[in-house]
């Protein structure tokens, strides 16, 4: 790496999935038809009430610069969001409008932990999140979690690993990228520990509102001391338009207000406008129809690759990626991805995207693609594992 580049970009990792991408593309353009199950968004469009929203606002030519924490209008529509779908008080003012749960997790991360400090989060997890921390200079401790914990932190775990640097703990229900979620009695335990410690509590909840006849529980639910990261990005069907919130404890608002300032400014502002019809009754109800489609797709997946031989010890109840361990068929998932793209033009992530824990031996097929497009997608994995 040049000197000139910061030392810290040697403690960032890019993404194996993108070695994959660049030789799906390149199959492509030379005829191959490719099937996307590596992509985390589903290929439904922004819904039309949305976009409309956005348009109203841009056809004004009003685009200006909105507060740094966001439009009060929409902060005002999240808190009652809380209050509608979990009966919880969340006062407007702690919650802060960022661009995606990536912005949230900036700037969560950035006025709460320091230099040196650890931050706990399971392995497997979505990687952005390790090397948020390593660009504040503190350190993300991975934590191995197993099908016996539906791949999450738990209580007892966090308590054994809390030693005199640890700062925080990081919990993401439904997971990217196993799909599992923690009960609602998990993650109160977790939380209280934490809290307890006196450590910071985040929670990942950009998956909520995809998950499949069970009970979703956010964090605020059980402390008022806690950050809750979340995203118009998935269940609205917003990836593009980058959009997402961050709730934070009350002694935090202050502090998220001046980074927030100094770091986005404000967050695009024709989106936020948009976002304000994102819980339009109308919205809801095209929402909750793409939510059903996903429940369709996850029982089909689920039970193509059950019935090709790979082992998946926790049934995933939400977000739409399947974990599925691949060790019958070999000990190199990032091969086996790099072979099948190869030979059967259909895309996976590896293991490896996700931490170190049995990376080898799992991969992740994501559910954004219709039916009929997996049904093809898995005569092409039966073939490559009958002929391998
Ligand atoms: C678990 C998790 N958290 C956060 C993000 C970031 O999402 P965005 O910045 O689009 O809101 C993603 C994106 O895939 C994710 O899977």
């Amino acid at each position: 790496m040049s000197s000139k580049i910061a030392k810290r970009m040697q403690d960032i990792s890019s993404f194996y999935v993108m070695a994959l991408l660049n030789r799906a593309k390149q199959l492509e353009s030379l005829g191959r038809d490719v099937i996307h199950m590596e992509i985390g968004e589903p290929d439904f469009p922004t819904p039309p009430t949305i976009i409309a929203a956005g348009i109203n606002l841009l056809q004004t030519g009003d685009v200006k610069y909105t507060p740094a924490a966001g439009l009060p209008e929409l902060r005002q529509k999240i808190a009652c969001f809380y209050q509608s779908q979990y009966a919880v008080d969340v006062a407007a003012e702690r919650i802060f409008i960022t661009p995606g749960a990536s912005g949230a997790f900036l700037l969560a991360l950035g006025i709460s932990l320091n230099p040196g400090e650890e931050l706990l989060m399971a392995d497997p997890c979505y990687p952005c999140n390790s090397n948020f921390a390593s660009l504040y200079g503190a350190i993300a401790r991975s934590l191995p979690v197993d099908a016996d914990s539906a791949y999450q932190l738990t209580a007892a775990q966090i308590k054994h690993h809390w030693r005199g640097n640890s700062k925080g703990v990081l919990i993401a229900s439904p997971s990217n990228p196993t799909g599992t979620l923690v009960s609602p009695e998990a993650l109160q335990a977790v939380v209280q520990t934490t809290n307890a410690l006196g450590g910071c509590f985040y929670s990942d909840e950009i998956y909520h509102g995809l998950v499949y006849g069970q009970t979703v529980a956010t964090a605020l639910q059980y402390s008022d001391d806690v950050f809750v990261i979340n995203s118009f990005s998935k269940y609205f069907g917003m990836t593009g338009w980058r959009i997402g919130w961050l709730v934070v404890p009350e002694e935090f608002v202050e502090a998220a207000e001046k980074l927030a300032q100094n770091i986005f400014i404000a967050t695009s502002t024709h989106s936020q406008y948009a976002a304000l019809a994102a819980f339009d009754p109308e919205t809801l109800a095209e929402l909750e129809c793409r939510r059903a489609e996903l429940a369709a797709r996850r029982d089909f997946l689920y039970a193509q690759l059950l019935r090709l031989g790979f082992t998946i010890p926790v049934k995933p109840e939400g977000a739409f990626y399947i974990y599925a361990d691949c060790s019958r068929f070999t000990d190199d998932s990032y091969q086996f991805a790099l072979d099948f793209l190869e030979q059967e033009a259909v895309a996976i992530t590896p293991g490896k995207d996700f931490g170190s824990h049995h990376a080898h031996h799992n991969l992740r097929f994501a559910y954004t693609t219709t039916v009929d497009k997996m049904a093809v997608a898995m005569q092409r994995l039966e073939r490559f594992i009958n002929k391998g």
